[in-house]
């Protein structure tokens, strides 16, 4: 072997394995990035679509809520495009002769729907249920971004696993009243945006979060001074003296100013699972 290979042609193999070497993981990293990148996730894209449907004009502007074209979002895993006829309710009358909504005159004679463009798209292999997280206090504006500003769909998150599990770890810091769910605006609580939750126990056998009534309105005489007045025993609130004086107990609120509050109380309310149960592969992956 000495005789072919010298010392020098010895150093330039070593070289040459350490340049391969770092050439490979260049490449690693560059492809970890693309994968990542919106080229690939599609975040923040606007696809062509048949109509340039604006959830803006529709939600902001004409104050349509969200159930009334997505309807199963609440219970069904999947939320739902709506059918032609959903914008004929509306469009037998008004813009009737727009080319932009020819597509949805041609749809309606022929009765094949409307081929919209899939802007959030999971892997066959995640399973994704909108009932749960819809009915556990996740606002759509958690996840799919301010569209009552959206003149055109797009993915505000990039639905990678990391995504999902940054959340898995941690729903406190997400979780809100469900009565709060569509509020496109729903900004956390703070001094100056108190939320009120009512103490009154979950009804049993009610997991879900039906049984939670929280305000973002101050409910008065049943304010956070009672609340605060609740000491151990509950004899000498406000509220035990007023069901002393055989009044009905109104119900009792507490006041929070801090996301970290709130959500804490919320996910014993909810009763959400641990992080760690949360996390583990089976529950997206089965
Ligand atoms: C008048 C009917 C209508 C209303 C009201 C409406 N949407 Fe939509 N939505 C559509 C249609 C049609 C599409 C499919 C076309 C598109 O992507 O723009 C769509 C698409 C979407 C998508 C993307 C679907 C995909 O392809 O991944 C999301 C997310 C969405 N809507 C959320 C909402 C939210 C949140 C609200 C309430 C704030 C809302 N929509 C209100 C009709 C509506
Ligand atoms: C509740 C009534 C209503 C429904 C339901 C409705 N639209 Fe509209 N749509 C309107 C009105 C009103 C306008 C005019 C808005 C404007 O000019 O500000 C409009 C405008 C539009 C436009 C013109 C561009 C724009 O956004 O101004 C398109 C395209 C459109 N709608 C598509 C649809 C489609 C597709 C559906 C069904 C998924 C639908 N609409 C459902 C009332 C409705
Ligand atoms: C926890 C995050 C999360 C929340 C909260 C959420 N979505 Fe979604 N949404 C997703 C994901 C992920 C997809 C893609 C699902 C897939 O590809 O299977 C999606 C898809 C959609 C679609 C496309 C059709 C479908 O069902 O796949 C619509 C429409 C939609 N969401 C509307 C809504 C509305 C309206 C709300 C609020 C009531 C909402 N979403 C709340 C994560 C969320
Ligand atoms: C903003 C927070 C948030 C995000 C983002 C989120 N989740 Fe969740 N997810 C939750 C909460 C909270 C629960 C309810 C857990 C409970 O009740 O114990 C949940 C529950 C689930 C469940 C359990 C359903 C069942 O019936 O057991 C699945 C599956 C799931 N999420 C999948 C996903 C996937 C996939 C993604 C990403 C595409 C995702 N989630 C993104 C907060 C989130
Ligand atoms: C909260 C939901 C969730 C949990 C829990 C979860 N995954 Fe995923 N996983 C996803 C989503 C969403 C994708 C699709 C990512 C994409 O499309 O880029 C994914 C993709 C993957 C992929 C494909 C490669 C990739 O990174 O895209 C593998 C492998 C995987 N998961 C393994 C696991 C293992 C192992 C666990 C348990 C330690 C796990 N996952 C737990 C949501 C989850």
């Amino acid at each position: 072997m000495a005789q072919i290979f010298d010392r020098s042609s010895n150093a330039l193999a070593r070289m040459s394995l350490v340049l391969t070497g770092l050439i490979v993981i260049a490449l690693g990293v560059t492809l970890d990035q693309l994968q990542r990148s919106p080229w690939v996730t599609r975040q923040g894209q606007r696809p062509d679509q048949p109509v340039p449907f604006s959830h803006k004009h529709h939600v902001q502007g004409l104050g349509l809520q969200c159930q009334y074209c997505h309807t199963t979002v609440e219970r069904s895993s999947y939320a739902g495009i709506p059918p032609t006829k959903t914008c004929l309710n509306c469009h037998a009358q008004i813009w009737t002769n727009a080319q932009l909504l020819e597509p949805v005159r041609q749809s309606w004679a022929t009765g094949r729907s409307v081929a919209w463009t899939k802007v959030h798209d999971l892997p066959d292999f995640v399973y994704f249920s909108h009932e749960i997280h819809v009915n556990k206090g996740l606002g759509c504006s958690s996840c799919h971004g301010r569209v009552d500003q959206m003149p055109l769909m797009y993915a505000q998150n990039t639905l990678q696993m990391e995504w999902c599990l940054d959340c898995h770890r941690n729903p406190a810091k997400n979780l809100r009243p469900t009565s709060e769910v569509y509020n496109m605006a729903w900004e956390k609580p703070a001094e100056e945006r108190p939320v009120w939750c009512s103490m009154e126990d979950v009804k049993s056998g009610t997991p879900t979060a039906e049984g939670v009534n929280c305000t973002t309105k101050d409910p008065g005489g049943t304010g956070p001074e009672i609340a605060s007045l609740q000491l151990p025993g509950g004899a000498h609130g406000l509220a035990g003296d007023v069901a002393a004086a055989g009044m009905p107990a109104a119900p009792v609120y507490r006041k929070f100013t801090s996301q970290d509050e709130l959500g804490h109380f919320l996910l014993a309310r909810y009763r959400i699972r641990t992080p760690k149960e949360l996390t583990s592969c089976e529950v997206c992956h089965r």
